[in-house]
């Protein structure tokens, strides 16, 4: 990883990625990339070039004009605004897949895509998902998500890409707000805390869902590129979670740090029904196993630290 592109660098992981790999890597050698130009406070971080994935001459230019060696690849339309719109989530999460593969084909680039725990459906077990399971899923999300995975192992055993990726369950972030998704009612209700001391939640109590903090998500896509490859058994698609988590779960550990917060219910049912085809629980070990996978937040050090950081900048901006 010495010359990066980040693609929906924009977008609620992009963002924190692209400022992660600044970090490490130099701000000349991270460029990001998306339709949307990034947050202000992000704007002046390492070179950004407008782009389209779904335009093949659009992502040849930037990947010939910094000569870069690794993309991860982030730009996707995620599952509510998916099931809007099933037709622009095909063409830009699998259209942009395919035009990422075949330049890292033509390019030499090593590649990480996430797929999802909307990658599983209905008829997966729900508790301890195995790696490797039936996946039949339900939202055209996640029709898109198997299908990439499965594409990412033909790109691997057929041209030998280097293409290596994790199913991220729902991303809980301080940054960016998430872009349209079934589990952004977990970033949602710590803005509305603070706000509002209440929220309104779209899925109800008792549904789980597998959720990880920002830091840890960051820190998967980059050790699992980092990850010796003949260690790599899956290579591509990897269970990763850090906790399984209920609306009501989350309501109660806000309201140890916020004691009158108030949580009331009305459910999306088109959101509910996305969450209830997905997994409760995945089984991770093997990420733990092959690339050493750990997470380093649960539920009670992430509420912590979203309410600890997010309070004063809040608080500054009303
Ligand atoms: P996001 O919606 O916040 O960001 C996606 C970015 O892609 C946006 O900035 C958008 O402008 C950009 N984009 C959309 N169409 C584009 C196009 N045609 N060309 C260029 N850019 C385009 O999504 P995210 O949460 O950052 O997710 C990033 C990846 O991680 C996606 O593949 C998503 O499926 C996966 N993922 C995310 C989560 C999560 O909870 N955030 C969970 C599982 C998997
Ligand atoms: N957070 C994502 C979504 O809800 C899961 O992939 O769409």
């Amino acid at each position: 990883m010495k010359r990066i592109l980040v693609t929906g660098s924009s977008g609620q992981i992009g963002t924190e990625l692209k400022r992660l790999l600044i970090k490490r890597c130099g701000s000349e050698n991270v460029v990001g990339g998306d339709l949307k130009a990034p947050p202000d406070e992000f704007m002046r971080e390492g070179p950004f070039e407008r782009l389209d994935v779904t335009c093949v001459k659009d992502m040849e230019q930037v990947i010939q004009k910094y000569r870069i060696d690794t993309v991860f690849h982030l730009a996707a339309i995620l599952s509510a605004v998916g099931e809007r719109k099933p037709q622009l989530a095909w063409k830009v999460n699998m259209d942009g897949l395919f035009n990422v593969l075949e330049l890292a084909r033509s390019h030499g680039c090593a590649v990480f895509v996430p797929s999802s725990i909307a990658a599983f459906g209905p008829e997966t077990p729900k508790l301890d998902t195995p790696q490797d399971t039936l996946q039949r899923p339900t939202s055209i999300y996640g029709v898109t998500k198997v299908a990439g995975e499965l594409l990412c192992d033909y790109y691997h055993e057929r041209f030998g890409v280097d293409v290596r990726g994790v199913r991220y369950p729902g991303i809980v972030s301080n940054e960016t707000l998430p872009g349209g998704g079934t589990t952004d009612y977990a970033v949602e209700i710590f803005y509305e805390a603070i706000r509002k001391g209440r929220y309104t939640c779209f899925l109800k109590p008792d549904t789980a869902l597998d959720m990880m903090y920002m830091p840890d998500a960051l820190n998967a896509a980059v050790k699992i590129m980092e990850a010796p490859s003949d260690k790599l058994i899956h290579r591509n698609a990897f269970n990763v979670t850090a906790m399984s988590i209920t609306p009501a779960d989350l309501a109660q550990e806000i309201r140890r740090h916020i004691p009158g917060f108030e949580i009331q219910y009305e459910v999306d049912p088109m959101r509910q029904a996305i969450a209830d085809s997905w997994p409760d629980r995945m089984d991770d070990s093997a990420a733990r196993r092959e690339w050493g996978w750990a997470p380093e937040f649960d539920l009670e050090t992430m509420t912590a630290d979203m309410i600890q950081t997010l309070t004063p900048r809040l608080k500054l901006k009303s």
